[in-house]
């Protein structure tokens, strides 16, 4: 199997709970290319220790004919983040999320019908929009964000690329935590305000997302990439419970017995009011459903961060 963004935050467990099931995998990242460069470089060192090396691809531009060899390709590289995308991330977003798809979905359609591999976009819950009620596959889509908007294209270029015959489909994770979740991310950015004493940014606080844990996350890729999915599935990847920023900030603040520092910031354009998993379409076709509660998840994440070396 390939990893595309093996080295990001979601990628890296990815990895690892492959290589522990017996899996043969090919990692590859464009290091560079990540939003978080540092934390990209950290989690390939971390790979390289387990005996995993990285291997250096830049799907934009490199050749990628030798990984669609693969069995199946798990696409997760990317560049994520709703407040970033604006102004000259766009660019980067069309980029990293857009024409790495495009390219690999092409790569995928050059092999011959029987040998084309499974392939797995790793979308989000932000090309819904807001939710006013839990969001089912079949709703109706409403980026509003250039990083939903490049979600939304590469959603439409794997949903192409399947009614050509390349078996692909389509997860759209929400809001996901835990180990190394990235620094650009809230709960990230809480637990280093707690732990260090310098205030973070709140941007906004009224936001709910369903809120979903990187191993539960993890747990949906693998079973997408082996279960007998029509191409085109669309499967939502969340937590069905939709919780507040300000809750989470409170819980995290509970589990390490000091509330976070922060300092009041506007919310960025784009970032939406809520977001709410609809479960049932990946309990039917994947036996899959978010297990681990936002407490014992945050628990997790806290403790990652009480033990990674501060540099
Ligand atoms: N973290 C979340 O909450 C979340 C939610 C919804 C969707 N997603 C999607 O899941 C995927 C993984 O997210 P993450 O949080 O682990 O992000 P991440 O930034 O930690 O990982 C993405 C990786 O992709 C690599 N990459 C970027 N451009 C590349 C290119 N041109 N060629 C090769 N590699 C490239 C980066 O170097 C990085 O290591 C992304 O596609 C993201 O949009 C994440």
């Amino acid at each position: 199997m390939v990893v595309t963004g093996a080295a990001g935050f979601i990628g890296s467990h990815l990895v690892q709970t492959l290589i522990a099931a017996g899996h043969d995998v090919l990692a590859v990242d464009a290091v560079e290319r990540a939003a978080a460069p540092e934390a990209a470089a950290a989690n390939s060192a971390e790979l390289s220790h387990a005996g995993v090396t990285v291997t250096e691809c830049d799907l934009a531009t490199d050749d990628l004919a030798p990984l669609a060899e693969a069995d199946a390709i798990l696409h997760l590289a990317g560049r994520p983040g709703v407040r970033t995308s604006w102004g000259r991330g766009r660019a980067a977003a069309h980029r990293d999320n857009v024409t790495t798809t495009e390219r690999l979905l092409a790569a995928c359609a050059a092999r011959p019908a029987r040998h084309r591999p499974r392939f797995v976009l790793a979308s989000s819950s932000s090309v819904y929009g807001s939710a006013a009620r839990p969001c089912a596959e079949h709703d109706r889509i409403d980026p509003r964000s250039p990083y939903a908007m490049s979600k939304a294209r590469a959603e439409q270029l794997t949903q192409e690329a399947a009614r050509d015959g390349v078996p692909a489909v389509i997860l759209r994770y929400f809001s996901v935590y835990g180990p190394r979740q990235r620094p650009d991310m809230a709960f990230h950015r809480f637990v280093e305000a707690a732990l260090d004493g310098s205030p973070a940014p709140l941007y906004g606080g009224d936001q709910s997302r369903s809120f979903t844990f990187v191993g539960d996350v993890v747990d949906a890729t693998v079973r997408a990439a082996r279960a007998p999915l029509p191409p085109g599935t669309v499967l939502n990847v969340g937590h069905p419970e939709s919780v507040s920023l300000r809750d989470a900030l409170q819980r995290i603040g509970a589990l390490l017995g000091t509330p976070p520092p922060t300092e009041p910031a506007a919310a960025a354009p784009g970032d939406v009011a809520r977001t709410w998993a609809g479960p049932d379409r990946a309990a039917r076709l994947l036996g899959w459903t978010a297990r681990t509660g936002l407490d014992a998840g945050l628990a997790r994440q806290i403790a990652w961060h009480r033990e990674r070396v501060r540099v």
